[in-house]
C-alpha cells in the first residue's frame, strides 16, 4: 500500500485529487498538506491534512516520517498569469519548492509527481499537432519555471533515481474549486457567469485556441501514469495530455446549446492574450498513449453538459 503526500492539497487539482487518492489507497494513506487551512470539511476530516510551506523543508520531513511517505503529488505553484505579477516569487515558489522535493525525495525515497504545462512551451514552438519532443523556449516565468521543473526532475531520475513522472497539463475545467490564476481560467468561469447572469466578457479574442481538460480526466491522468510500469516509459518529464482544444466561440457555441440565450462578448485583456498566444493551439498526445495508455474520456460536449450539471447544483 503506498503512503502519499499530496502538495497544494486545496487547490483546483489538489481538492479533487486527494479525494479520489484517498477513495483508492485509503484515507489513512493519504496525506493534504497546504497552506491553506480554511478548506472543505471533505478534504479536512476525509483523512489527514497538515500545514506545510513547500519551503519548510524540515516540515516536510517530519510529514514524510510521521505517515511513512514513499509518493508525493507536488501540485503547489503559483501560476501564469499570478506568476506574471510576481515573476521572483513565483520562480522560489515554483522552483525552489520543488527543488526542495526532489532533494527530500532523493533522501527518503519517495516518488514524486510534478505537473508541467502547455506554458513550458514558447512562441517558437510548432502550435499545431505540437509534437512531444520541440522547441522549448517559454517566455513567461511559469513557463520558465516548468520547462525548467521537467529539466530538473529529469536530472533527479537519471543521476540519482528519483522516481520522477509528470504531464504537461492543458487549462483545466472544473466545478469543485476555482482556478488558481491562469490564462486559461476564463473556460471555467464562463461556466459561472452562463448560470448566473447567462452572459460572459472573453479575456482572450475568438480564434485563441488551447488544449483544454475536464478534471476527472486530469485526476486520472496523474494516477494512471504513477501506476503506470516504468519499463513501458521511455519519457518521464513531461508528457503532452490533451481532450480537445477550442476558442471562445467553440465553447460558448456548445454552451448555448443548452443555454440558447447566452451571450459571449469581449473584454480583451492584452497581458493573457500574448501568453495564451505563446502556447500550442493543439498538443499531440500519441506519446503518453502509446507509453502509459493515456486515453481522455470526456470531449467539449460531455465535459459541457456535465460542468452545467453540477455547477447549476451547486449554484443554486
Ligand atoms: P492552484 O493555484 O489551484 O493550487 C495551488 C495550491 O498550492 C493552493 O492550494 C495553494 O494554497 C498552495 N500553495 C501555494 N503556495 C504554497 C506554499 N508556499 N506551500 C504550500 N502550498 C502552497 O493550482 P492548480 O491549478 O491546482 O495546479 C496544480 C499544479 O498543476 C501546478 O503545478 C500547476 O502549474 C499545474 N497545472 C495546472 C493547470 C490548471 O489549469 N489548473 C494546468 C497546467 C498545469
Ligand atoms: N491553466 C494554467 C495557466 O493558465 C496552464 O498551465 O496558467
Amino acid at each position: 500500500m503506498k503512503n502519499i503526500l499530496v502538495l497544494g492539497a486545496s487547490g483546483q487539482i489538489g481538492s479533487e485529487l486527494t479525494g479520489e487518492l484517498r477513495k483508492i489507497y485509503g484515507s489513512d494513506h493519504v496525506v493534504g498538506g497546504d497552506i491553506n487551512l480554511n478548506v472543505s470539511c471533505e478534504l479536512k476530516e476525509s483523512g489527514p491534512y497538515e500545514y506545510i510551506d513547500i519551503r519548510d523543508g524540515e516540515k516536510i520531513v517530519e510529514v514524510i516520517k510521521k505517515y511513512n511517505i514513499d509518493t508525493i503529488y507536488n501540485l503547489v505553484a503559483l501560476l501564469s498569469a499570478v506568476g506574471e505579477q510576481k515573476p521572483q516569487f513565483s520562480w522560489e515558489i515554483n522552483i525552489g519548492g520543488l527543488m526542495t522535493v526532489l532533494e527530500i525525495a532523493r533522501e527518503h525515497k519517495c516518488a514524486v509527481f510534478t505537473p508541467s504545462s502547455i506554458g513550458a512551451f514558447g512562441p517558437t514552438t510548432p502550435p499545431d499537432h505540437t509534437p512531444q519532443d520541440t522547441i522549448m523556449r517559454p517566455t513567461t516565468i511559469y513557463g520558465i519555471s516548468k520547462a525548467a521543473g521537467e529539466l530538473l526532475s529529469d536530472y533527479y531520475y537519471l543521476k540519482y533515481g528519483v522516481d520522477t513522472r509528470s504531464v504537461r497539463y492543458p487549462g483545466l475545467i472544473s466545478y469543485k474549486t476555482l482556478p488558481g490564476g491562469g490564462t486559461t481560467d476564463y473556460a471555467v468561469e464562463i461556466f459561472y457567469e452562463a448560470i448566473k447572469t447567462k452572459k460572459y466578457k472573453s479575456p482572450l479574442p475568438q480564434g485563441t485556441f488551447l488544449d483544454m481538460m475536464y478534471m476527472p480526466d486530469a485526476i486520472r491522468a496523474a494516477i494512471d501514469l504513477m501506476e503506470a510500469d516504468p519499463a513501458r516509459l521511455v519519457h518521464r518529464n513531461s508528457f503532452n495530455v490533451t481532450a480537445m482544444s477550442f476558442d471562445p466561440e467553440i465553447l460558448a457555441g456548445e454552451i448555448k446549446k443548452h443555454i440558447p440565450d447566452f451571450v459571449l462578448g469581449y473584454e480583451i485583456n492584452p497581458v493573457l492574450v500574448k501568453i495564451a498566444n505563446s502556447w500550442p493551439n493543439s498538443m499531440d498526445d500519441s506519446c503518453a498513449r502509446s507509453e502509459w495508455g493515456w486515453k481522455p474520456q470526456y470531449d467539449l460536449s460531455a465535459m459541457t453538459a456535465e460542468m452545467l450539471e453540477r455547477l447549476g447544483e451547486k449554484l443554486k
